[in-house]
């Protein structure tokens, strides 16, 4: 049989959260187990600058995020990790797709509305605007099968299907139709501080988020700090979004059921439900942040690691956009 590919991605614009390791890096450390997938992951640095980034900044986040990815579990003798920009292919499709793809489907990405708000009109870059497409060709230079993100990349995959196909209809079939994997614990881990609004590495607020790599006391101080209500009472429901966040990675760390969890908080209160969760965060951290603290001290081994991914990835990519590039009618070197 033969095996289905896995394709994902992740920004380097900061430092993961715990909601990039709920809702995406571990789904991807559980399918690299599995021998029926090839597996393939990649650090979107050219999707990064689509937000102002200091340069040495990015550099050092791009190195700290594939130490990361690797402490989680990720294994570069089973799994291809590679740098985005490292294979120029993904710009070179990228600007393929872009004639394909049309201005009114940009303009209704919600991801694309929130982060434009944070500029004025006349200085939102097209980048920004055109980010999905990007996200399109990624995926789809290594014809996909699926893709396992977080619930707020769901539009942006359907864009990729809707690309994916005109491309099919115009020249010939040519791209597999690539299928978004969300699961649905986890997919969406909210903000400490506004339980309306999804947790991110972006947020100005720093008691909004948990990193991966925030030291135990950081990890106590937020979780103390989270915005609950005033029921008093351990339930999962919407009309206590807080509290039904913090269970949610209560039931993510540990793999428990969210109803045994309710259960032994029945009559405590917040106070002592906020300690055991901090305390699970931390013991759930802590082996990655010791594995972590070995690999980003050994550069000669994380650059060994990303310049064998993009070997990797560039043989599969280049096969993919020497296809599209005779499709389009370009003439071959
Ligand atoms: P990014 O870097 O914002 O996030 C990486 C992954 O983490 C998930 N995620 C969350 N899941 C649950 N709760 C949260 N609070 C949370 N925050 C983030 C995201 O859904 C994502 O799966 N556009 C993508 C990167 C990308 C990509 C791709 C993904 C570029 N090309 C190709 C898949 C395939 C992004 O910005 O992810």
């Amino acid at each position: 049989m033969e095996k289905k590919t896995i394709f994902s991605g992740i920004q380097p614009s900061g430092e993961p959260t715990i909601g990039n390791y709920i809702g995406a890096i571990r789904n991807w450390v559980e399918l690299q187990e599995n021998e029926n997938y090839e597996n393939i992951y990649c650090i979107v640095d050219m999707h990064a600058i689509t937000v102002p980034q200091v340069p040495k900044d990015l550099r050092r986040h791009t190195l700290e995020l594939l130490s990361v990815l690797m402490a989680s579990g990720l294994d570069p003798e089973k799994t291809t990790l590679f740098i985005q920009s490292h294979v120029p292919a993904h710009a070179e499709l990228t600007w393929v797709l872009n004639t394909l793809t049309y201005m009114g489907q940009l303009n209704r990405m919600t991801q694309y509305k929130d982060k434009s708000k944070r500029f004025e009109d006349s200085s939102i870059n097209s980048g920004l605007f055109t980010y999905p497409v990007l996200m399109a060709a990624d995926i789809l230079l290594y014809q996909a099968d699926y893709v396992p993100v977080g619930e707020d990349q769901r539009q942006h995959l359907e864009l990729t299907r809707d690309v994916a196909e005109r491309f099919n209809n115009r020249y010939s079939p040519t791209f597999k139709l690539p299928e978004a994997l969300i699961k649905e614990e986890g997919a969406r881990i909210m903000s400490l501080q506004d339980p309306e609004a999804k947790m991110s590495k972006s947020d100005a607020n720093k008691d909004s988020y948990l990193l991966l790599l925030d030291d135990p006391d950081a990890i106590r101080r937020k979780i103390k700090r989270a915005v609950t209500d005033s029921v008093g009472v351990v339930a999962y429901n919407d009309e206590q979004k807080g509290i039904k966040n913090l269970l949610n990675i209560y039931a993510s760390f540990t793999n428990e059921d969210i109803g045994n969890i309710v259960d032994r908080y029945e009559g405590k209160g917040y106070g002592v439900f906020k300690e055991d969760l901090a305390e699970v965060v931390v013991e759930a951290l802590r082996p990655i942040q010791e594995r972590y603290n070995d690999l980003i001290n050994n550069k000669d081994y994380l650059e060994k690691v990303y310049k064998k991914g993009a070997e990797k990835a560039e043989y599969m990519a280049n096969k993919t956009l020497r296809k599209v590039y005779k499709k389009v009618g370009f003439i071959p070197r």
